[in-house]
């Protein structure tokens, strides 16, 4: 992550608060395959990047918990006895979320003081919520000794999300995020929450991710309608998740459903195949596969799943006019966000301007694009 940021972080929390404190970096992620299964206790295929939330925290010496967003230069103080919700909080509610969560179970923690700040683009569909509810509590666990393991901080990172939030999210980005690897992606089986990492060789190609910049309303909404029609469909089929499903399975209870949810099920059914295929193509470092799998997976997404928007199925479109590119799909959990591609290094000046241009041309706006690196999960730096 960007030396400079954590440079930058730690002087404002001294400038703050006059103290020296603990910096925690936490990633960001993005998803090879795997759009919407994870809270169907299915696989996803994240990897941590190197961009991300970096975070400086110490113990407060007041009965107050002080944290300043420093991108956004705003402040939230709060007393550790009144921790709930704030309606179109924003950050906050990520923040107090993790801290409720804690005391939820009994976790005490004392009164801290926080900066935190990072360099990933809002809304791009990278993570950065999960970025920094794992570093909230990463931070508090090292601040206060807590013992907690990685796999129970991401179940309150997740908790904070659902009931804080209010977003029903699976474990995807708090798992990539916690235990991302450098250049690794992590195939990750959602019901065990154990992963096999994978060491990736992008040889003479890199991740390209073109942000759309655009962010539907009512995005929250249409990510929690999805999960009712996934629970509903197993429910039908009188089976937890739809993990536990199969294309025979469904077949025998599409007459009980409509076109468009049985097409949901089925994309999630076929997206979990997706994501098994790539494990293996990776075993060889096959990237043709990758690409090709990209290229089927989004059209899962806009056709079947219908999470797509114009202007990610445009970005997605684009690069198949263009061999240096082997596939893109949309990413994350939809309408908006980034595509991610497979690109020629060679490729990526020319396509870069290509499309920035195409893109303006069509729409109006400008796209943003980021080549990412895979690297480790949430951890403490020393300065
Ligand atoms: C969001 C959620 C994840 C996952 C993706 C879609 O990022 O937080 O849990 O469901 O969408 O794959």
């Amino acid at each position: 992550m960007n030396p400079n940021l954590k440079r930058y972080i730690n002087t404002q929390y001294q400038e703050k608060f006059n103290e020296k404190p603990i910096i925690v970096c936490s990633p960001g992620r993005i998803n090879l395959i795997g759009e919407h299964t994870d809270y169907n206790e299915g696989f996803v295929f994240p990897a941590a990047i190197d961009k991300g939330i970096v975070t400086a925290i110490e113990k407060s010496q007041t009965e107050l918990c002080t944290i300043y967003a420093s991108d956004l230069d705003e402040i939230l103080s709060f007393s550790l006895g009144d921790v709930q919700p704030i309606p179109n909080g924003n950050w906050r509610n990520f923040i107090l979320g993790v801290v409720g969560e804690l005391q939820k179970l009994h976790i005490e923690v004392k009164p801290f003081n926080m900066v935190f700040g990072g360099d990933l683009p809002k809304g791009a569909g990278l993570s950065s919520s999960a970025a920094l509810e794992n570093s909230v509590v990463y931070g508090l666990n090292t601040l206060f000794n807590l013992k907690l393991s990685k796999s129970q901080m991401i179940l309150i990172s997740q908790k904070a999300e659902h009931n804080y939030v209010g977003v029903r999210c699976g474990i995807m980005d708090q798992y990539a995020s916690m235990f991302g690897e450098e250049d690794h992606a992590l195939l990750l089986d959602c019901r065990y929450q154990k992963a096999t990492s994978y060491k990736i060789d992008f040889k003479d190609y890199e991740l390209m991710l073109i942000n759309s910049n655009v962010s539907h309303n009512l995005v929250d909404a249409e990510y929690n309608d999805r999960r009712l029609v996934c629970e509903h469909v197993a429910k039908l089929l009188n089976v937890p998740f739809l993990r536990d499903v199969n294309e025979d399975m469904l077949l025998q209870v599409k007459s009980q459903l409509s076109e468009s949810d049985y097409q949901k099920a089925l994309y999630v059914v076929q997206e979990n195949q997706r994501v098994i295929e790539l494990g293996k193509a990776l075993e060889n470092n096959d990237l043709q596969a990758l690409g090709g799998l990209l290229y089927k997976a989004h059209h899962g997404a806009q056709h079947q799943f219908k999470i797509s928007c114009k202007e990610l199925d445009f970005l997605v479109e684009e690069t198949k006019k263009h061999s240096e590119i082997l596939g893109a799909r949309m990413m994350g959990g939809g309408f908006g966000g980034c595509t991610i591609n497979i690109i020629k290094k060679s490729a990526v000046t020319d396509y870069s301007n290509h499309i920035s241009k195409t893109y303006q041309d069509t729409f109006g706006i400008n796209c943003t694009i980021h080549t990412v690196k895979l690297s480790q999960g949430t951890h403490i730096i020393e300065l």
